[in-house]
């Protein structure tokens, strides 16, 4: 088996695993980040969101040899509790979680949309969301902290 080589929040990281393996295996078994959450493991819930190269990517149907090169980022790579990224703080404020296994993929996937789109409208959010399932039911606050942590950045929090 030949090492696969790619970054995961700013660090180069060399796994050896097999190719098939989901990213999300490698990501929570092989690098001990457990951030990143496994739900269905059939890309349906949004549990497993990281970002790829910028984009939000469901890790559990992503083979380990099809990110090889490219850049990731999970939950871990965006703030600590110490400083926490605007999307976390923004999420905390508006307690925009029940039992908050769904908010990982949810902050990546509201990561991905500010950073293409700073504004966006109430539609705009929802439907960027709209891969990620919370059973929780707690989609009013999770909209809501979406859009306070995009007037928080354009304020020019976490810079
Ligand atoms: S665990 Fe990946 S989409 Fe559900
Ligand atoms: S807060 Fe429990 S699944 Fe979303």
């Amino acid at each position: 088996m030949q090492p696969t080589s790619f970054t995961v929040n700013g660090s180069a990281v060399s796994v050896t695993a097999d190719g098939d393996t989901p990213l999300l295996d490698i990501l929570r078994n092989h690098l001990g980040l457990v951030g990143t959450k496994f739900g269905c493991g059939q890309e349906q819930c949004g549990c497993c969101m990281v970002l790829v190269d910028g984009r939000a990517d469901k890790s559990c149907g992503k083979a380990l040899s099809t990110v090889a090169g490219r850049e990731i980022v999970t939950i871990e790579g965006l703030g600590t509790r110490e400083r926490p990224h605007p999307l976390q703080q923004a999420f905390l404020d508006e307690q925009a979680g029940q039992c908050g296994y769904c908010l990982p993929g949810i902050i990546i996937s509201a990561k991905a949309l500010l950073d293409r789109n700073p504004a966006p409208s109430p539609t705009e959010i929802a439907a960027a969301l709209d891969d990620n399932i919370c059973r929780c039911g707690s989609h009013i606050r999770i909209l809501r902290a979406v859009e306070r942590a995009a007037r928080l950045l354009r304020e020019g929090a976490g810079q």
